[in-house]
């Protein structure tokens, strides 16, 4: 019997290691199907077969369904909000801060976050955790390699005094790169870390289905410290922002004043 379209996401999350049923199903669908045409794969047998059998194909299917477009200053009032309010607020309360960039792609944002810090003289004062499900971005993030497109949106002074130009290649400095702990994590099946003060998971959960988005939110709201902050993706406003937690304090930034509330189904999207 010919593998179902259903049995082989179910292989496929097994080869992976994550469950594909989380991700909104109309785009990862998308997604599967326009490889398997682009690569000529007739059934999906063959197509599992196939990623199992080819590293290189099994690392642009992993990239395919995950897309890691990432930038330095993405939304840059965001980061001038980091900058002039949320980080001197954290480093006021806490004399060593500790920040997860949860879904870092190839390392800009946690490296944004970096030379904040590096700004503001407080790079001692803070541990910088950078994370994503995708080892082959990881090993680019390391590098600290970009181009011209994802540095545009640096103020000039910044992009003059962190990175070296080389032709049309920017490349990060190593008091900047040094500052920040590359790992591989899965959002939708490892643990957390632990005592946060910030958080940041931009442009990441729009793949994910509600329930899964709404369980995330409760896990990182536990991650973090009283009073420690969410930043959220511009396009992704919490909607029980409450119900997890947290305050909404501006754009984008919540800040946590409480536990999940236990009457809440993360399934229900409302009260139960
Ligand atoms: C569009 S990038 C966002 C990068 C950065 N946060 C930003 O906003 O510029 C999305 C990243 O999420 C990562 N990702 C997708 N699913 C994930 C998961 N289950 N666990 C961890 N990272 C995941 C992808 O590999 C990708 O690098």
């Amino acid at each position: 019997m010919p593998l179902t379209y259903q049995e082989f996401k179910k292989e496929v999350s097994q080869l992976c290691g994550t469950d594909l049923s989380l991700y909104k199903s109309q785009q990862m669908d998308r997604r599967i199907h326009s490889l398997m045409s682009l690569w000529g794969i007739a059934d999906y047998d063959q197509y599992l077969k196939e990623l199992k059998t080819n590293a290189h194909r099994y690392q642009e299917f992993v990239k395919k369904l995950t897309i890691n477009v990432s930038e330095f200053f993405r939304n840059p009032d965001r980061f001038m909000e980091l900058w002039e309010k949320i980080v001197p607020e954290l480093l006021k309360a806490s004399r060593k801060i500790k920040i997860w960039s949860a879904g870092c792609s190839n390392g800009a944002e946690p490296y944004s976050i970096a030379i904040i810090l590096q700004e503001l003289q407080a790079s001692t004062q803070a541990e910088i955790i950078a994370t994503d499900i995708d080892q082959v971005v990881l090993e680019k993030a390391k590098k600290g390699v970009y181009l011209r497109h994802e540095v545009k949106s640096l103020p000039p002074e910044l992009l003059k005094k962190y990175f070296r130009q080389e032709e049309e290649l920017f490349f990060l400095g190593d008091s900047i790169k040094k500052k920040v702990i590359f790992k591989r994590h899965n959002l939708l099946c490892d643990p957390f870390p632990q005592e946060l003060d910030l958080i940041s998971c931009r442009n990441v959960v729009i793949y994910f289905t509600e329930e899964a988005k709404n369980k995330l939110y409760m896990k990182f709201n536990q991650s973090l410290r009283m009073g420690g902050y969410f930043l959220a993706g511009g396009t992704e406003p919490l909607l029980y922002y409450k119900q997890v937690g947290f305050e909404n304090v501006s754009p984008s930034f919540y800040k946590k004043f409480g536990a999940p509330d236990p009457h809440w189904d993360p399934s229900q999207r409302s009260f139960t």
